[in-house]
């Protein structure tokens, strides 16, 4: 098909070598993922000082913690002595201190260097010049965003800004009140697909009449294959029989308090490129994060969040929980049927995007934009 018009239909995807290919992905840890804020943990999985996560953002590994005023602090996770990966594990506790396992340097929840056999003979050397290296922070939604970039793009614009143009009311989000719910259920999926292939089945619903029986069960609209949630302001209505956004149309749990009588029986979802999709309901907020790893291969950890109530009550989140990991599980086999054929000759130039799709091509473009020099 190189070369060859397109009928008026159809717009071309970008060329299979995007999604393959080690250096375009290389360029993207770069250009995108350590340049924007990036989502790594919820908040509330560091509630106690020395509680740590640590976060592949692009090429780095970044340790997230809190320190002893509680306050989030985000590191490269990387000794300044002769470069050890500091935390090795993914989740832990520390006391007070990051120490090294390789000479025992010994840093403070605060990054500062702290301890270091015979640092008393070495008095010249600054704690906080040979501290950790820290990264920008910001906290929204119950999570913790971080930025590598020297200087951070604005967090009001490119992270909040992404609701707000989605949902057309800035405070709409707000109504769910996520960073006052809890953690009911985390799945972490490992996917063999590349992120792209993940944003791009995101925004489009031409495939919800194929493959997700139980979301077009609750979302009848979804079968119509336009992605209707996408249209500003504009929110799926449950069908008629469905009591409540769960597997079985079963009633799912308390409402969240905040929810507007508008926003009520709807499902709303919102991209924040380029790594986090936030999907809302009246009873629960459901949050994925991505991490890209590789350029066919994306963990992505999906939160599913009620009133704090809800969970402490042991009451039975099955039913709502079910319903996203099956559209999960259906949308991830979708992206890893096509990871492979990125590499075919047959997908050299890409394939196409019919018009309920079309809207796609605006997220190319942006990765295209983010990666030109
Ligand atoms: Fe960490 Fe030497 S590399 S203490
Ligand atoms: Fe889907």
């Amino acid at each position: 098909m190189t070369g060859t018009e397109l009928p008026a239909s159809l717009i071309r995807t970008l060329p299979g070598s995007a999604y393959t290919d080690p250096q375009a992905f290389a360029r993207e840890q770069e250009r995108i993922f350590e340049r924007m804020w990036f989502c790594t943990v919820r908040a509330s999985d560091l509630a106690a000082p020395g509680r740590f996560r640590t976060v592949q953002v692009g090429r780095e590994s970044v340790l997230v913690t809190s320190d002893r005023e509680h306050a989030v602090r985000a590191y490269l996770n990387v000794c300044r002595h002769r470069g050890a990966r500091l935390c090795t594990e993914e989740a832990g506790e520390v006391r007070r201190t990051f120490r090294c396992s390789y000479h025992a340097w010994t840093y403070g929840l605060d990054g500062r260097l702290v301890a270091a056999p015979n640092l008393a003979r070495m008095p010249d050397i600054d704690r906080t010049e040979y501290g950790l290296v820290p990264v920008h922070v910001r906290e929204w939604l119950g999570y913790v965003w971080v930025c590598l970039a020297a200087d951070p793009p604005s967090f009001e614009q490119d992270v909040i800004g992404a609701a707000t143009e989605r949902l057309g009311d800035p405070a709409a989000i707000d109504h769910y009140q996520a960073d006052a719910l809890a953690v009911g259920r985390t799945i972490r999926y490992d996917v063999r697909a590349n992120w792209k292939l993940i944003v791009e089945n995101f925004m489009e619903c031409y495939h919800c009449a194929t493959i997700h029986p139980e979301l077009t069960g609750v979302l009848p609209e979804f079968a119509g294959g336009y992605a209707a949630q996408y249209y500003v302001g504009h929110g799926a209505e449950f069908a008629a029989g469905a009591e409540g956004f769960t597997v079985d149309g079963s009633a799912g749990v308390d409402r969240i308090p905040g929810v507007t009588a508008e926003q009520d029986r709807r499902y709303y979802a919102v991209t924040v490129k380029p790594q986090v999709f936030v999907n809302l309901v009246p009873d629960h907020v459901i949050v994925l994060r991505m991490y890209p790893l590789a350029a066919d291969r994306t963990v992505v950890e999906c939160d599913w969040l009620f009133l704090p109530e809800v969970v402490d009550s042991g009451r039975d989140l099955g039913p709502s929980v079910e319903l996203f990991h099956r559209v999960n599980l259906q949308d991830f086999e979708a992206c890893e049927r096509c990871q492979p054929a990125m590499d075919s000759r047959a997908y050299r130039a890409g394939g196409v995007l019919v018009p309920s799709e079309h809207h796609i091509r605006s997220f190319h473009d942006w990765v295209e934009d983010r990666l030109k020099d």
